[in-house]
């Protein structure tokens, strides 16, 4: 009998009750604007970095429009400029070279490992050659952290400043320090799909006063910076108050109000994520063709999703495998495809680009298929996922 699943992939949780009375006290007072508050009170906004920060272990933290703000802002406070060219993963989302080329800068793809992390020795060669770029923007894709402890060394060695992209590893550890604690700089996102969910969002950490600093005035804080929270002390903002430029992409109220709740929460739903993780984890094992990503032993993940690889197989399979799989309601996203296609693209088909050769990296794209793991989803759901790709990628294997 051919199974069939029919949860709703994108389907994420309600808003925590506590979020909603809280936003509905802001919409009745109006005062969305983070700086907009009546005699005595403290915005949301404020208190969500102070509570983010305090959260992360950072100094200091500041909340903006979304995830590729926070990222972009980052790569501005550091330094980097037009024409500048910045080190990031083969294997990410459009909105990461994407702040990077916002900025007038190039991105330098470093590949892919069957880890589904950053190549370490290939970031090692890019940095051996004269002139290799000086920052380095990491995507910890879709949960999976790499050896930070080498990373950081490398980077350290040469002088390689690391801005975190957090936007799928928030509350996630490696060794026992949190993900986004290692860089200069770390962003996250607030989006919908990732861990926390105010619609649109991103926040930014950092214990450097003065990258902090820029960053604020940077995100549209005008000569208001002093009620930030988590922000560094004025002297910071003497020294460059003048200079940086206002790009405005502040968080509002409403939206600091509907998260602060859905952060207090974040450790229970970790696990709540994890279990389902492990579910399809366990139910996909030692399926014949199939590859399970295993976990290093120094990572703590929060995984929101789940990704598997079919490593060598011809394209026609791949497509077989996600066609049956969607027959069975089971949407997943392959990122193998030579056509961008909903939120999945490429790192050759970021044209604004220059698009190097890295034949290990395509190997690995060409057989990643991922899928999201609302927690809508029941652990039930989860196995029943898990065994109707099991049994559509041992149909097509065998066929194959
Ligand atoms: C890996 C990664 N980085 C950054 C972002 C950017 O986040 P936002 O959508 O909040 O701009 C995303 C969004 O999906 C992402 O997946």
């Amino acid at each position: 009998m051919t199974q069939r699943f029919t949860g709703n992939f994108t389907q994420q949780e309600p808003i925590p009750d506590e979020g909603i009375d809280a936003a509905l006290d802001v919409l009745r007072h109006g005062r969305l604007h983070r700086y907009n508050v009546a005699e005595g009170e403290t915005a949301h906004a404020a208190l969500l970095e102070q509570e983010f920060a305090a959260q992360m272990g950072s100094k200091y933290a500041l909340a903006v429009s979304s995830g590729g703000y926070a990222i972009a802002t980052a790569l501005r406070a550091v330094g980097v400029a037009a024409g500048d060219r910045v080190l990031t993963n083969a294997f990410t989302l459009a909105p990461v070279p994407g702040a990077i080329a916002s900025l007038g800068a190039t991105p330098v793809f470093v590949g892919v490992t069957e880890a589904l992390t950053i190549d370490l020795d290939h970031l090692v060669g890019i940095l051996a050659v004269k002139d290799a770029p000086r920052v380095l923007l990491l995507s910890h894709m879709r949960g999976h952290i790499c050896d930070m402890d080498r990373l950081m060394q490398i980077c350290d060695g040469a002088g390689v400043k690391v801005i975190e992209d957090c936007a799928h590893t928030m509350g996630a550890r490696w060794n026992g320090t949190l993900s986004g604690r290692h860089g200069a700089m770390a962003a996250y996102s607030t989006q919908t799909y990732k861990h926390v969910n105010s619609g649109e969002g991103g926040l930014l950490i950092s214990d450097d006063p003065d990258l902090m600093a820029r960053a604020i005035i940077l995100s549209g804080s005008y000569m208001l910076y002093e009620r930030h929270l988590a922000g560094p002390p004025p002297e910071a903002f003497e020294k460059v108050k003048y200079i940086t430029p206002n790009i405005s992409g502040r968080m509002d109220n409403l939206r600091a109000a509907i998260l602060r709740p859905q952060l207090a929460k974040l450790d229970v739903q970790s696990a709540a994520w994890n279990a389902r993780y492990r579910v399809v984890e366990e139910g996909l094992r030692n399926t014949p063709g199939l590859t399970v990503i295993e976990r290093p032993e120094a990572e703590d993940y929060v995984m929101s999703s789940f990704q598997f690889l079919l490593l060598d197989w011809s394209e026609e399979a791949v497509t077989e495998v996600v066609s049956q799989c969607a027959e069975c309601g089971v949407e997943l996203k392959w990122f193998g495809g030579a056509e961008p296609a909903g939120f999945t693209s490429r790192y050759d088909s970021w044209r604004y680009a220059d698009t190097p050769e890295l034949p290990k990296t395509d190997r690995i794209l060409k057989g990643i298929l991922d899928l999201r793991l609302p927690l809508t989803f029941s652990l039930d759901d989860c196995a029943l996922i898990a065994r109707i790709i099991r049994d559509v990628v041992g149909r097509v294997h065998q066929a194959g």
